[in-house]
């Protein structure tokens, strides 16, 4: 669905102050295929977005229409997004949880897919019309987003848009976790925590890679049959068993790496779970997170039941342990290399994005938004799907 179809209903069109503020007007002349003809030029470019106004419930996410210059600084180009995926770090950073994203109002979004609009002066390798994966740190939930060239990644042919906007963050994280951080290597095992969601998927699939990995991977039980099938060894109900139990049972000294997103006392588990060399990546803390709004509780109870460790007893016990934010990786150079490294391993059928579902752009009222951002609830209410990267269809 395009910009100009926008339908009556969204709400009054509305500029953002913060930095996803579409970019200032280049200086000096962009190149001919930058810009399609004088009088568009002139006119600003609108396009929809879903904006986050304020900390809080799911209300604080609104459909508006925003303005931005057609002008690409050198470097940028200018893509029209098709889909865009939503993340465990959108939910909590509409609560105010999540220290990446400005303060709002501010349009989120971290990935997508989309084709190329315009390009900016000395953009040589991306051009008009190129399908791409956009990787950003807010900002590509809406029609249109400028980012770095070296941000939009060419898409395989056989990929779609949904695909490939279900990549980055998940597979991302998964593959530097597993091979920069844990340097996962034939005969291991590994337990992955949420191993039904984005980035569970994606760790299971990397594993897979490697010859004779075992994965152990909590996750709801109506969820086990699709995991396993997905390369999960042993599935494990968190809900109703105890995972440190179920893993000493089948494997009684326990697992060579533990990735753990839950923080608090599963951290503690994960390295008492961890064999001697073992290492425990601790990237997120989910267990902060159980409703619609901030919870302080939630929050108190995984700070003060996080792991304690002085690095003696940390030697003693020949572990490793590892802290993982892909937000805050300054290696750009580090972040490509992986990029194209996993769509060459889309290419070879290695890996392959899992889209639970996807909503229409056009479904832009607050039954959509509640059902986007919904999906975590859903997921602890046993929401029979697997939400794994959730995309959010724009055309
Ligand atoms: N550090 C980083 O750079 C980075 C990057 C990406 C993601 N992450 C972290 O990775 C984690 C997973 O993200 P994701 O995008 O893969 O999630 P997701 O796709 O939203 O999946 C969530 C899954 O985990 C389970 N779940 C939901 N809330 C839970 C909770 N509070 N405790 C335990 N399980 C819960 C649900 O399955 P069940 O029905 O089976 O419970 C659901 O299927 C999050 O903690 C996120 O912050 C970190």
């Amino acid at each position: 669905m395009s910009g100009e179809e926008a339908p009556t209903q969204q709400q009054q069109p509305e500029q953002e102050k913060q930095s996803d503020e579409p970019p200032p007007a280049a200086s000096g002349a962009p190149p001919e295929e930058s810009r399609s003809s004088p009088a568009a030029e002139e006119k600003p470019l609108s396009s929809r977005a879903l904006v986050l106004t304020g900390h809080g419930g799911y209300d604080k996410v609104k459909l508006q229409v925003k303005t931005q210059s057609k002008q690409l600084k050198a470097g940028e180009v200018l893509v029209r997004v098709k889909a865009c995926g939503l993340n465990f770090a959108e939910l909590v950073a509409r609560q105010g949880l999540y220290e990446m994203l400005p303060p709002p109002p501010v349009t989120m979004g971290m990935e997508g897919s989309g084709v190329i609009e315009a390009v900016g002066e000395d953009v040589k390798d991306r051009k008009v019309g190129d399908r791409v994966i956009v990787l950003s740190r807010s900002g590509v939930w809406q029609e249109l987003v400028v980012v770095p060239a070296d941000r939009a990644f060419p898409m395989p042919e056989q990929m779609s848009f949904e695909e490939g906007a279900a990549i980055p963050i998940n597979y991302l994280t998964a593959y530097l976790m597993l091979f920069e951080m844990a340097n996962l290597r034939p005969d291991k095992s590994v337990l992955i925590h949420m191993a039904a969601g984005g980035v569970g998927i994606a760790v299971t699939q990397l594993c897979q890679t490697v010859q004779n990995v075992t994965v152990f991977g909590t996750a709801s039980a109506s969820k086990h049959e699709t995991i396993a099938q997905g390369g999960v060894t042993h599935p494990i109900d968190y809900r109703t068993k105890d995972y440190v139990e179920e893993i000493r049972k089948i494997s009684p000294k326990g697992v060579d790496i533990v990735l753990d997103p839950l923080g608090g006392s599963d951290t503690q588990k994960g390295f008492n779970l961890l064999k001697p060399l073992g290492t425990l990546v601790v990237f997120g803390a989910a267990n902060c997170v159980t409703g619609q709004k901030k919870n302080l509780l939630a929050m108190a109870k995984t700070w003060y039941n996080q792991l304690s460790l002085n690095t003696l007893k940390l030697m003693q016990a020949n572990k490793a342990v590892c802290g993982f934010h892909l937000g805050l990786i300054p290696d750009e150079e580090l972040i490509s290399r992986t990029m194209f490294k996993l769509l060459e391993l889309y290419e070879e059928g290695k890996i392959k994005p899992r889209i639970d579902s996807s909503y229409h752009f056009e479904e832009g009222n607050n039954m959509y938004l509640y059902c986007i951002l919904n999906t975590m609830l859903c997921c602890k209410l046993n929401y029979p799907t697997i939400y794994t990267s959730r995309t959010e269809t724009i055309s």
